[in-house]
């Protein structure tokens, strides 16, 4: 099953055109990733599903919900995550109070409660950071609070936005597990990544976006071995 259709999106900042035609489709159940250079569009395709940017055409579609009609509270209320680039905690805040901050469109205070000792238990670096300030953290660890944040939503999706970025290679193979686990439990991915190679080796299929276009689009394990993945970096971040 579908649970996230882009069809035909065109997005522009003022005169400029960013999304020529994207479609994406995200199956239910994987982890779907957006691969692209430098500037190809991937943030500004994480605003539009979240609802921060309006395409001028095209449409999204998750869960039997119309998006491009609906306001960015109303999406996450939908059932969609997010972990935004460069995390975006509340930095004065401490790490619990972040994650209590993800469950704001909820009132079940019993299962709130029950969703944060959970977390506790797939992040346990997380509890031991329970009462500092988030903005002291490493970003290994702000990127752990913003996946636990965006979880104690419950969302059906996940939308993560270079979640390896700037972490040490130790962190990074820590967050990958992280994503297959958080999966493996039930919850849809789609993630960003300019690592092509990692996100490859996790993700089940892959769009590639080229100034705009998806240009190549295929199971994942299939595309890690195509040479024009290689190609479509040719200019972008290595
Ligand atoms: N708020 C904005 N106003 C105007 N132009 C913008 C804005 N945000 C992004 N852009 C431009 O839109 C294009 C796509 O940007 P976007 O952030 O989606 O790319 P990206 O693929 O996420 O790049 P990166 O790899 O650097 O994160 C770029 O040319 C960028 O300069
Ligand atoms: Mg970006």
């Amino acid at each position: 099953m579908t649970l996230l259709t882009l069809r035909k999106i065109d997005t522009f900042y003022g005169p400029v055109q960013v999304h020529f035609g994207l479609d994406i489709e995200v199956r239910q159940g994987q982890i779907v990733c957006l691969l692209g250079g430098n500037a190809s569009g991937k943030s500004t395709t994480m605003k539009i599903i979240l609802g921060l940017l309006r395409p001028r055409a095209g449409t999204v579609r998750f869960d039997g919900h119309d998006l491009t009609a609906m306001t960015t509270p109303k999406i996450i209320r939908a059932g969609i995550g997010s972990v935004p680039e460069a995390r975006r905690l509340f930095g004065a805040m401490t790490v619990r109070e972040n994650l209590l901050m993800g469950a704001f469109a909820r009132s079940d205070r019993v299962e709130i409660a029950h969703d944060l000792d959970r977390m506790l238990e797939l992040f346990p670096r997380v509890r031991q950071r329970l009462a500092s300030r988030a903005g002291t953290l490493s970003g290994g660890e702000q990127q752990m609070v913003a996946m636990a944040r965006a979880l104690m939503g419950r969302p059906k999706l996940i939308c993560m936005d270079e979640p390896t970025m700037g972490l040490s290679p130790l962190f990074v193979d820590r967050v990958l597990e992280l994503i297959q686990t958080v999966n493996r439990d039930g919850v849809t991915i789609f993630m960003v990544e300019q690592n092509a190679s990692l996100a490859l080796a996790i993700a089940h299929y892959a769009y590639v976006l080229q100034t705009g276009r998806i240009i190549l689009h295929g199971e994942a394990a299939s595309l890690a071995h195509d040479p024009r993945i290689r190609d479509a970096y040719l200019g972008g971040k290595t």
